[in-house]
């Protein structure tokens, strides 16, 4: 099953959905992934140098044939990257994450980056949406993506309306290969869900192998993503040595969590995320509105301290924002002992986040004049 869903509703994750409190050790055990071990991260550290923070903090902290991809790297094969978004609105900077990440690998490790872009998914499964709308939030979401700096030579923007010639005779080769008995297990699919949402996942399997099948290179691809995508990698990874191609590895990563008391960033509720288009003063309100770990009054925080590992300021600086270990454990520190109050720690954060964004916007401007130089049909 896709969802995880206790009896008391507590924890949800798929495709389509994220709620509650996320239990990862949980994930690895009923998915059957892999925890990514001090041995796997070494290896990726002899061609990366440092690790990468995501790394290191374990924001990445899951995978499935991993080890094999990098046994090939080490032996001369590379792999591509695989990942994607759905288009369903903007982007907010949960989204970034997994892409910071992506395009750190892409760097160090020499790879091109298939990129989807789902605007028919994300028009099949929602019943209000258009065809236009979703086309139109593939277009913006794409600059989010190109103004995180991917280079045109090794980046391809797959926009699956617009491009399904590409994707159509493998979607096929892999939709002939499930059965519906698996699709509606691995996606919990109703009697009510409509068809096109059923033949979907298919599409969603075909970039794993659009490398292979385009230039003749039988590399396996890598896909960094969220770990709620995993059912689609389930079952195109069964498929994968039917069609005579390397099943997909992945690299899971955490959600980054939303302003709130507990939950991942959801575009759904726009008060507790950040959005790459909030204009300043927006950004301002929200992390002031944010739910911390502090304390009733600032004098009794000062005497008592703070708990960071419920506050979701904290997370941000973990996530995002300070890449040095050495101060965001002084920042822990010092929130521990009453020294930093929330409002200090609010206030940098902010400023932080303005910079960054205003910076992500100038480049995002930029895109604009480049996006053609990324489209897969090119
Ligand atoms: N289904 C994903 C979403 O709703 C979009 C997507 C397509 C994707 N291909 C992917 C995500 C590969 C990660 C990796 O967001």
């Amino acid at each position: 099953m896709a969802s995880t869903n206790d009896e008391n509703g507590e924890m949800i994750v798929t495709p389509w959905e994220v709620k509650g409190k996320v239990d990862y050790e949980r994930l690895i055990r009923e998915f059957g992934t892999q925890p990514l071990t001090e041995d796997l991260l070494k290896r990726i550290g002899v061609v990366t140098g440092n690790l990468h923070p995501q790394l290191q903090r374990q924001i990445f902290f899951s995978h499935r044939d991993l080890d094999t991809v990098l046994d090939l790297y080490e032996k001369g094969t590379k792999f591509v990257l695989y990942t994607g978004r759905g288009p369903s609105g903007p982007v907010h900077i949960g989204h970034l994450v997994p892409w910071i990440f992506t395009l750190h690998i892409q760097k160090k490790f020499g790879t091109r980056l298939y990129f989807q872009l789902t605007d028919d998914e994300k028009f099949l499964i929602d019943d209000e949406a258009t065809l236009e709308q979703t086309r139109n939030y593939a277009y913006e979401n794409a600059l989010d993506l190109i103004a995180l700096g991917f280079k045109p030579e090794d980046t391809f923007i797959i926009y699956d309306v617009k491009d399904i010639d590409l994707l159509y005779e493998l979607t096929l080769e892999v939709a002939k290969r499930i059965t519906y008995s698996t699709a509606r297990s691995s996606f919990g699919f109703q009697d009510s869900t409509n068809i096109g949402w059923v033949f979907w996942p298919a599409i969603q399997a075909a970039p794993c192998f659009i490398h292979a099948k385009l230039t003749g290179e039988n590399v396996p691809a890598l896909i960094p993503a969220a770990i709620d995508q995993d059912p689609y990698w389930r079952v195109a990874r069964d498929v994968a040595q039917k069609l005579g191609y390397h099943k997909p590895a992945q690299i899971h990563c955490r959600f980054l969590p939303g302003l709130g008391a507990g939950g991942k960033m959801s575009a759904s509720i726009p008060e507790t995320s950040i959005f790459t288009m909030d204009p300043p003063d927006l950004v301002k309100r929200k992390i002031w509105n944010a739910f911390t770990g502090g304390k009733g009054t600032a004098a009794e925080q000062r005497k008592t301290g703070a708990d960071p590992t419920v506050c979701s300021i904290f997370q941000y600086y973990f996530y995002l924002f300070e890449e040095d270990n050495r101060l965001l454990f002084d920042r822990e520190r010092r929130c521990k002992t009453g020294e930093l109050l929330c409002g200090e720690c609010k206030n940098d954060l902010v400023i932080r986040l303005n910079k960054f964004l205003e910076e992500h916007r100038r480049k995002r401007e930029k895109a604009k004049d480049e996006i053609e130089r990324y489209n897969m049909n090119r």
